[in-house]
């Protein structure tokens, strides 16, 4: 039955390359003060948008939810309080890009693999469709998306240093989870 619906959720959503900037295009200041107001207006039901989102990612990522091991009410606010943090900072991004390097370092322990940053960019974008409805205009979508891509490419570097340094776990090995 969950599989059956599949298809039709991925064909519902645009692949997340087709519709976004050149990689490093950096956001201007009106796309993080669009991003920064959208944030806010959603603070006040994070926990139902997080954990909106996290049916959208397990929908959209078969075997993701394997990888969640702890409490997901915890980790809906973790998400969240960084989101939050870092949508913060946009205008200072040098003073969080160590944090959220090593927020990517830490990713790979949990045993995430660079496509999976493509899945939950889907499930986020899918989830500020479906959080803001009609506010969520092409302009807001496109400067989340730069938004992601920023803080996403930020964690992969942290995550290919420690790729570098140290073999990671493998992920197909753990049973179960594919
Ligand atoms: C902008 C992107 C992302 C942000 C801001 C983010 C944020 C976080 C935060 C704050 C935590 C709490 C643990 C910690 O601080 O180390 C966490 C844990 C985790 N994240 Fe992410 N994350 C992102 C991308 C991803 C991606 C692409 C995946 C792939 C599915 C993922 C899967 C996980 C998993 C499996 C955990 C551990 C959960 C547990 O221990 O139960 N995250 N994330």
């Amino acid at each position: 039955m969950t599989q059956a619906k599949q298809p039709r959720l991925r064909a519902g959503l645009q692949p997340f390359s087709a519709d976004l900037p050149k990689a490093d295009q950096p956001m201007t200041r009106a796309q993080k003060q669009l991003v920064q107001v959208s944030f806010a207006r959603l603070a006040p039901s994070a926990d139902a948008v997080a954990e909106m989102f996290y049916r959208e990612l397990f929908a959209l990522g078969l075997g993701l939810r394997k990888l969640f091991r702890g409490d997901l009410a915890r980790q809906r606010q973790k998400l969240m309080s960084m989101l939050g943090a870092a949508i913060a900072n946009l205008d200072r991004l040098e003073a969080i890009v160590p944090a959220v390097r090593d927020l990517g370092r830490r990713h790979v322990g949990y045993g995430v693999e660079p496509a999976d940053y493509q899945t939950v960019a889907r499930a986020l974008i899918a989830t500020l469709e479906q959080g803001l409805g009609s506010d969520f205009t092409p302009a807001l979508r496109e400067a989340w998306a730069i938004c992601y891509r920023v803080l996403a490419g930020e964690m992969m570097a942290g995550a290919s240093e420690h790729r570098a340094d140290e073999p990671s776990p493998n992920r197909a090995a753990q049973p179960g989870i594919y």
